[in-house]
């Protein structure tokens, strides 16, 4: 199989030197961008690779760079999105450790073709150790020319900068990131107009994860026709996903788009331990509905493919559960998850997020009432698209979809008895 993304993963980080890096091929995507090619070549390359973003909602690449305006008065910034805090999701970390040149050519490279001058990289606060690779990594970059004044003797400057978030999932999100950026609270921005047009200090802005951006090398090395064959005719390329839970070998795997989860699972990840039975999956992160084994068995990695099944890609985050898992206990996790970093905006995901959280409680202490689960499906509607973020609609959907597959899971926290005292009573 083809790694665009891993092939520089067996050096275990010594690709983090830059004389490493070139040895192995580095930096000649970007001679041949500035050598061979135009920014509108560079952006129609994008275009045909079929590359869709890899931080969760999966938008092609290639359109979203087309919509920044070539003319501004406004500087225009890159920013390369490393905030990396959807629960079961790890791959933004291991490409920016393993080969943070990778990810620094790609981004050179998508800010000459939107003719941006300045970079941030937002990282996730946790990875502080990462934030001292990128910056080794940044200056060295500048030092062999590839960063700064006239890069590779061409009339474009450009300077990246790394910025360390402080702990907020909300700051994943595009709009809440610019706010944090800023130096403001990291709440969401009401789209339109969206970041390419009015983004970072009301300049146009394109907002990329760290697989999209790590993936541009490759495109412009060997061409957008390659890399889109390596995936489906609408998901072009591989993707690296990050595989945890009830798994022989858990860690991240890089494999075309369109391959089959249960490959995933029982090949790349060496199966389910202990021989015990599949029971559900979370294919992409703790933010997309839940599937069953039924479900994961026709279930093809690629965007459509997962969707026919009822979920999403995401952000690539798969948690495999085994035949021992109550299910009621994973969504209730998740929830706790959401209630917590709800930003508190909105009422719908501030309010109900913590009533779901309450239902949740007393389910937990085996208390749950008649009806509640009713109430669990009918608070997650209330939240469900009537959010002003995404984040709503993450904390509403796993709910959902668990209820849906796994009711038994959830009816052995009702205490039933209670119908009978009410009747006694009554
Ligand atoms: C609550 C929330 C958290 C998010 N966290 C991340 C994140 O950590 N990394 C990321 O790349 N995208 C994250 N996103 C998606 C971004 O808003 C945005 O779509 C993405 O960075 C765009 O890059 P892409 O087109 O390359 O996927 C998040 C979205 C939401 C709603
Ligand atoms: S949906 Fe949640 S996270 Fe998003 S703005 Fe509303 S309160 Fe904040």
């Amino acid at each position: 199989m083809t790694k665009v993304l891993t092939s520089r993963f067996d050096l275990k980080g010594k690709a983090c030197d830059i004389d490493v890096y070139l040895k192995t091929g580095g930096y000649q995507a970007l001679e041949k961008a500035f050598k061979e090619l135009t920014p509108e070549k560079i952006l129609e390359e994008v275009k045909k690779s079929a590359l869709r973003g890899r931080g969760g909602a999966g938008f092609p690449t290639g359109m979203k760079w087309g919509f920044v305006p070539k003319e501004s008065k406004r500087p225009k910034y890159l920013i390369n999105n490393a905030d990396e805090s959807e629960p079961g999701t790890g791959k933004d970390r291991d490409l920016m450790r393993y080969d943070p040149h990778q990810m620094i050519e790609g981004m050179i490279i998508a800010a000459y073709t939107l003719g941006a001058n300045v970079s941030y990289i937002y990282i996730r606060g946790e990875y502080w150790y990462i934030k001292e690779i990128l910056e080794k990594a940044i200056a060295q970059a500048y030092q062999r020319g590839y960063l700064g004044k006239k890069i590779l003797g061409s009339g474009f400057d450009h300077d990246m900068y790394v910025h360390p978030g402080a702990g907020a999932y909300i700051c994943g999100e595009e709009t809440a990131l610019l706010e944090s950026l800023e130096g403001k609270r990291g709440h969401p921005r009401l789209k339109p107009p969206f970041p390419a047009v009015v983004g970072l200090y009301g300049g146009p802005t394109i907002v990329n994860n760290v697989e999209t951006l790590a993936a541009v090398p490759w495109i412009i090395l060997n061409g957008g026709d390659a890399y889109r064959a390596l995936g489906t005719e609408k998901s072009g390329g591989t993707k690296l996903y990050t595989v945890s839970g009830h798994v022989n070998r858990p860690g991240n795997y890089e494999v075309p788009l369109g391959y089959p989860l249960m490959n995933l699972i029982n090949e790349e990840c060496g199966g389910i331990p202990g021989g015990r039975k599949l029971k559900a999956v979370i294919p992409g992160g703790s933010s997309v509905p839940i599937i069953n084994a039924a479900e994961a068995g026709k279930c093809n990695m690629d965007y459509e493919s997962v969707a026919a099944v009822g979920s999403m890609l995401g952000s690539g985050g798969v948690i495999v559960m085994d035949e021992s898992t109550d299910i009621f206990e994973t969504t209730r996790n998740i929830t706790h998850f959401y209630m917590h970093e709800s930003c508190g905006w909105c009422t719908p995901c501030r309010e109900g997020t913590r009533w779901l959280y309450k239902v949740f409680d007393r389910m937990k202490r085996y208390e749950g009432r008649p009806g509640d689960i009713e109430l669990l499906y009918d608070l997650a509607d209330k939240i469900l698209f009537k959010s002003f973020c995404p984040l709503g609609d993450a904390a509403a959907m796993p709910v959902q979809s668990a209820i849906d597959k796994f009711r038994d899971d959830f009816d052995r926290r009702i205490k039933y008895d209670l119908v009978q005292i009410h009747k006694a009573a009554d």
